[in-house]
């Protein structure tokens, strides 16, 4: 009788954890940026693949449904072309658990990429069903499941916006446009989160520091329309990052294959450093509810080495004309 009893509370307690984790609304994501292997056989690192089955690992427990790609796809120079091999060794191979294959990456170019031919990772979407990298830079919305809620992300090429003086960038989109289309794409979005994700870093303690074009020119356009969170790759390592007087918070997430331990910029931005770490491989974790974006930095042990809690945007929307004539009547009524 008493196994009876237990076996009923245990089913039933089965049955809470299950609607629980189907019914709240979240939406869990990740990011990891640096990924690309060696262009030496067997074409992935060890690191690489630590990270990938660890990363796998809390995909498949925390339902992870996309993955954004911080860029430095394949080192060193890229791929030539739709057919290069490299697309199946140092990505399709490694990162092989169930969610990780059914989930979404969006893709960008990080400088390593550029070294080669970007518009053949761009060609790869039409054959692979995960990997989604439609243009140099694009946006995608996201809607928080059972609810309203939405996350965008804002997909930028900062290689062309920074080094487009290199000559095979030549023919490509040049900054002006790119700026352009990110201040619009930022100023018309009405998300709860918004997440611009680029491959090299607006503010680093890292070997590589700041990067000045996008300090001056970028930085400004993520503060004015309320940017929740900035992404980038590029120094391999982790950081979080935020400046006093703005509410944008910047988060690296660069050594999904090499890292660097050494804070060398770190005086450059000292008052703005957070977190940083680059002592194994690592990526994080973002899990998007209607209250808060929780983003969990995880390293090849499956140690959380740092987390932290963001808001959702309070934003000024123009109300629609139901909201308004509900409005008039009350302040009629009022007079
Ligand atoms: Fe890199
Ligand atoms: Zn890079």
């Amino acid at each position: 009788m008493e196994e009876v009893r237990l076996l009923s509370l245990f089913l039933f307690l089965q049955i809470c954890s299950r609607v629980g984790a189907t019914e709240y609304p979240r939406l869990t994501f990740a990011a990891i940026g640096d990924f690309g292997g060696i262009p030496l056989p067997p074409y992935s690192t060890y690191m690489q693949k630590k990270i990938a089955k660890v990363m796998g690992k809390k995909a498949d427990l925390k339902e992870v449904k996309f993955i954004i790609g911080l860029g430095d796809n394949f080192y060193y120079e890229g791929v030539k072309s739709v057919e290069d091999p490299r697309f199946c060794s140092t990505f399709e191979r490694v990162y092989t658990s169930p969610v990780l294959k059914a989930a979404t990456w969006y893709m960008i170019a990080g400088n390593h990429d550029h070294a080669s031919n970007v518009s053949a990772q761009i060609a790869y979407t039409k054959i692979s069903p995960r990997w989604h990298f439609p243009d140099f830079f694009y946006t995608k919305v996201l809607e928080i499941p059972g609810s309203s809620k939405t996350v965008q992300l804002v997909m930028i090429d900062t290689t062309l916006l920074c080094c487009k003086h290199q000559r095979h960038l030549k023919n490509l989109p040049g900054p002006q446009e790119q700026l352009r289309w990110i201040e619009r794409t930022l100023r018309d979005s009405s998300a709860d989160y918004l997440i611009v994700a680029g491959h090299h870093p607006v503010l680093s303690a890292g070997v590589h520091g700041n990067t000045q074009y996008l300090e001056s020119k970028l930085k400004p356009l993520l503060e004015e329309n309320d940017v929740t969170a900035y992404l980038s790759g590029h120094d391999h390592n982790l950081q979080h990052l935020k400046e006093e007087h703005s509410n944008v918070h910047y988060f690296v997430t660069g050594n999904g294959n090499f890292y660097s331990p050494v804070p060398m910029h770190r005086h450059r931005v000292q008052t703005s450093l957070k977190f940083f770490n680059g002592e194994s491989g690592a990526f994080t974790l973002f899990e998007a509810t209607p209250e808060s974006l929780k983003i969990s930095q995880i390293n090849d042990n499956e140690k959380e080495v740092y987390s932290a809690e963001l808001k959702p945007r309070t934003i000024l929307r123009s109300l629609s004309d139901n909201e308004n004539t509900i409005l008039d009547e009350f302040f009629t009524s009022q007079t």
